[in-house]
């Protein structure tokens, strides 16, 4: 499974790439307005961070706007991914950017039906929003899970399932499980993945033990100069 995140906080950004764990960057315009910077610096800035696709969101919801703002999106770095919303003319603007070799991630999906013509209009990406489908009382992972299913039984079909609106480690538990390829995660749910209480309570205990051999295996010189 890809882990892409979720932000458009180059700070954040920056400190997560540095593991060598991120796949990718989602933004979309609240979180470029949360951030506070120019939209066109931020995403220029950050494809240079993260070499993977990074989604940059059109504002205009007319198919020839749609357009002329994905090409402009498109040309802030090899690897933008134009990202429009799941309504009739975002389907048309994403056939069309497909057809000049832009990446396009199809976002806002709430059901099946949705993704099934995101995949036909040749999405490289499909973003079914899951917390904000539990949010109404609605299972957004039965929506991956429908996804997932009906993409398998058409082979040829390249679109990639993007799991979005990730709230919590166990969203991506469960994708994975489901075979989803990537999931979008704001920094805190990334970090969350990899830290357990008890593998700190471990650390400390043998950290305290090894102190008591006197031991260490790097020479002493080399670690007093550290
Ligand atoms: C990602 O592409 C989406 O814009 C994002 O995951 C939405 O998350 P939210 O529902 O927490 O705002």
């Amino acid at each position: 499974m890809k882990f892409f995140i979720d932000t458009a906080d180059i700070g954040d950004i920056r400190d997560l790439a540095s593991t060598g764990l991120i796949d990718g960057v989602t933004t979309n315009p609240s979180l470029v307005a949360k951030a506070g910077r120019d939209f066109k610096d931020a995403i220029r800035e950050i494809c240079g961070i993260v070499p993977g696709p990074v989604s940059a969101e059109v504002t205009a919801t007319d198919h020839a706007t749609q357009v002329a703002e994905g090409r402009v999106l498109a040309k802030l770095g090899k690897n933008v991914a134009v990202k429009v919303p799941l309504t009739v003319d975002g389907l048309k603007t994403c056939r069309l950017l497909r057809s000049e070799g832009t990446m396009v991630n199809v976002t806002l999906c709430f059901s099946p039906t949705q993704a099934l013509l995101a995949a036909k209009a040749g999405a490289t990406f499909v973003s079914p929003f899951v917390g904000r489908l539990d949010d109404i009382s609605e299972n957004g992972m039965a929506l991956i899970a429908d996804i997932v299913e009906i993409y398998r039984q058409y082979p040829h079909l390249k679109t990639e399932v993007l799991v979005a609106s990730i709230r919590h480690p166990m969203h991506v538990v469960a994708a994975a499980r489901l075979g989803a390829h990537v999931g979008t995660m704001p920094p805190g749910v990334f970090r969350a993945l990899y830290q357990h209480p008890l593998t700190d309570k471990g650390l400390a205990a043998f950290l305290a033990d090894w102190k008591k051999t006197g031991q260490s295996i790097l020479p002493p010189a080399k670690v007093a100069a550290e």
